[in-house]
């Protein structure tokens, strides 16, 4: 079957926080929005006629979560990653970003720090500050058009009180699918210095041609030990809506503490159409998500290109993997405002404006490709009009 990511769906007035974001917040209505990562996709139609059906039901009340819903995401784990992970290292959140302060809470005590690699996927800062810890950031190397870890520094900043590191794997918004060596000199480093990872590996599916996800707890025992994963269907499938990502820990005593806190934050209860989409999505999206992956993939060459071609003024940083890309504004010499508003207000774009994920990328924006052609091309041509005849 062939599926269809080029017909552009109106999402305007759907509850949908990407497109009602610009006249609500701005009252501007005709703004391209390529900001916050979702996708201008239906997911798979396997799983909209499973909500269909689940929905035509009528009766929505407490789910009880089937025993097939986790063999479906260890069977998906197991094919699309070679990750054999038993049913009893996993449990739920509902949402990565719910996850990332459950973790927190369970891994580190007030007053503790945790480092994250900067520039940074913004709700890592909110996770640590808002719960009381101590953000330590450890910025990533710009290296020509690609970024590489520190690890020098890393092991500068780790002091008595650091706990936990929270990685991002893929790299939202750098895009870097991290390498085995990568991964492997990172996991030295944690377990000499004694630090849980909580591994956010939301994006482990959207990897582009040429590069391959490695789950940090795939890469030895030892690793594995000190590893919590945070993995989901919403981004590879466009869920987010729904309310529904998995913790992987195949360490008892680190799930038991997560556990705690789920529990002491009265989640028990799952999200019915969370439930459905995920087992569905994760027992037969595999040929969609396939063609989802070259789609985005061409998606990034085409913005590429036109942006080499037709806005030269800006330099597009190439992803590895994630729909997301990072685009440095910095030679229209604005400072991070005046470009945000310059885009939003002449241009008629939204992007993520890169001063969000940490200074390391004020100057740049974040812009999500996820989208049909006619939509990018529309965007980057808006761009091509407001940047070309700027004074
Ligand atoms: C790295 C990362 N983690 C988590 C999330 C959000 O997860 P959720 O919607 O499950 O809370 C995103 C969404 O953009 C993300 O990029």
């Amino acid at each position: 079957m062939r599926y269809d990511f080029d017909t552009v769906l109106d999402r305007r007035r759907t509850h949908s926080l990407k497109w009602d974001h610009c006249r609500d917040s701005f009252g501007l209505d005709d703004v391209i929005p390529m900001w916050v990562a979702d996708m201008d996709f239906a997911a798979p139609p396997a799983v909209v006629e499973a909500i269909e059906r689940r929905a035509a039901h009528g009766a929505y009340g407490y789910v009880s979560v089937p025993e097939s819903f986790w063999e479906s995401a260890i069977g998906w784990l197991e094919r699309r990653h070679e990750w054999t992970v038993e049913r009893r290292w996993l449990h739920r959140a509902p949402g990565v970003v719910p996850a990332l302060s459950l973790s927190v809470n369970a891994f580190t005590e007030p007053g503790d720090a945790v480092v994250v690699q900067t520039p940074v996927y913004y709700p890592f800062f909110h996770a640590i500050e808002n719960n009381g810890r101590r953000l330590v950031r450890n910025p990533l190397i710009a290296d020509g058009d690609t970024y590489r870890m520190d690890l020098a520094d890393l092991e500068r900043k780790i002091d008595s009180r650091t706990r936990l590191l929270i990685l991002c794997s893929p790299h939202n918004p750098v895009g870097r699918v991290w390498t085995r060596p990568e991964l492997e000199a990172l996991g030295e480093i944690c377990i000499r210095r004694n630090l849980v990872v909580l591994s956010d590996e939301i994006h482990m599916d959207l990897t582009l041609p040429g590069h391959t996800h490695v789950p940090l707890a795939t890469m030895s025992p030892a690793l594995a030990d000190r590893t919590v994963t945070c993995v989901a269907p919403s981004k590879t499938f466009n869920l987010a809506g729904l309310s529904m990502s998995l913790i992987v820990a195949s360490n008892p005593e680190l799930l038991a503490r997560y556990e705690r806190q789920f529990d002491a934050s009265g989640l028990e209860i799952a999200s019915l159409f969370g439930t459905v989409a995920l087992e569905v999505a994760y027992r037969s999206g595999d040929e969609w998500l396939d063609q989802l992956r070259e789609y985005i993939a061409e998606n990034v060459d085409f913005a590429e290109r036109f942006i080499r071609e037709r806005i030269p003024s800006l330099r597009f940083i190439r992803p590895e993997g994630t729909y997301l890309a990072l685009v440095d504004c910095r030679r229209l010499g604005m400072p991070q405002k005046a470009l945000d508003d310059f885009l939003l207000r002449t241009a008629r774009v939204y992007f993520d404006s890169g001063s969000w994920f940490g200074e390391e990328a004020a100057g740049f924006e974040r812009i999500n490709l996820g989208c049909p052609r006619a939509t990018l091309t529309e965007a980057l041509e808006r761009m091509e009009r407001a940047i070309n005849s700027r004074p």
